[in-house]
């Protein structure tokens, strides 16, 4: 019953270690249904490990919870099977394949290899469902090689979705796409977020400003803030880390010595 009030992703006390490195930090995230949460965070700040270890890729401690479901234990495809996708920033398609073969194959996944192998007749309701939300209906006998980048995204966002993913991890979409492709990433993330859960990895500021409902800043590991854009853009210390490059530049301005380029860790100890 919880889950139907909830059905959403529940972190808590989230560890992940590399030989004794410590990448995520007793992170807690709790991102609702229908939900369109970004992560952002500089470079190194674990999002991608965060979300290595909800979909099983790496070992952590601590509790990540779907629905009712533990997660943190599960093989990476029973992970899969119980409705968590996630695309990695390299598209994962296969190029050589179609469009259709791409959606059909996914749409397989989850079932048995004589399945797979028997001659369908027509496009599966589910992939034509897929094909139609990432607006790939006219390219389904292309190779997935020919497709723009922006289109290789949304193909492998496709796949999720023959997949029955109610929960999508995204890590870094947009990177390289076209002002007009981003838009229409955006749109797309409104359609599947109103049945699904999103979360997603992204630097595009822009981007960010104009599709994210809530945002969780991660720093070494932590969380240092969470809420909506606003919110967080208003938080002195996501000014400090995040957008350490501006402060540091407005510090270099005020400095007496204009030669001279300020000191960004003297900065952080005025402010400690
Ligand atoms: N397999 C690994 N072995 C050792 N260290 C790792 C491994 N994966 C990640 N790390 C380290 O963990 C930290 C977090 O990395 P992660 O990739 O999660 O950062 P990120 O926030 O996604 O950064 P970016 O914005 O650059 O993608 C980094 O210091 C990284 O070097
Ligand atoms: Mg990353």
């Amino acid at each position: 019953m919880t889950d139907q009030i909830f059905a959403g992703l529940e972190i808590r006390g989230l560890r992940v270690a590399f030989d004794g490195f410590v990448a995520v930090d007793g992170v807690d995230l709790s991102v609702p249904r229908g939900d369109i949460r970004f992560l952002i965070g500089p470079n190194g700040a674990g999002k991608t490990t965060i979300v290595d270890a909800v979909t099983g890729l790496v070992r952590a401690t601590g509790s990540v919870e779907f629905g009712e479901q533990q997660l943190l234990g599960l093989d990476v495809h029973k992970i899969a099977r119980l409705g968590v996708g996630r695309t990695f920033q390299t598209a994962t398609i296969f190029e050589e394949l179609t469009v259709l073969q791409n959606l059909d194959i996914a749409a397989g996944a989850g079932r048995g290899a004589r399945t797979l192998l028997r001659r369908r007749k027509g496009v599966p309701e589910s992939v034509a469902r897929a094909l139609e939300t990432i607006g790939l209906t006219e390219h389904i006998g292309k190779p997935a090689g020919v497709l723009a980048h922006g289109q290789k995204q949304w193909l492998e966002i496709g796949m999720l979705l023959v997949q029955d993913a109610k929960l999508l991890l995204l890590d870094e979409p947009v990177a390289g796409m076209s002002a007009d492709e981003r838009d229409a990433t955006g749109e797309l993330l409104g359609v599947i977020a109103a049945d699904r859960t999103v979360v997603i990895v992204e630097h595009d500021m822009e981007f960010l400003r104009k599709y994210a409902r809530t945002v969780t800043v991660l720093h070494a590991g932590k969380v240092l803030s969470e809420g909506s854009v606003a919110d967080v853009q208003a938080d002195p210390k996501v000014q400090e880390v995040y957008l350490g490059t501006a402060a540091d530049a407005a510090v270099a301005e005020a400095s007496d010595d204009p030669a001279r380029p300020a000191d960004p860790a003297h900065t952080v100890n005025q402010e400690a």
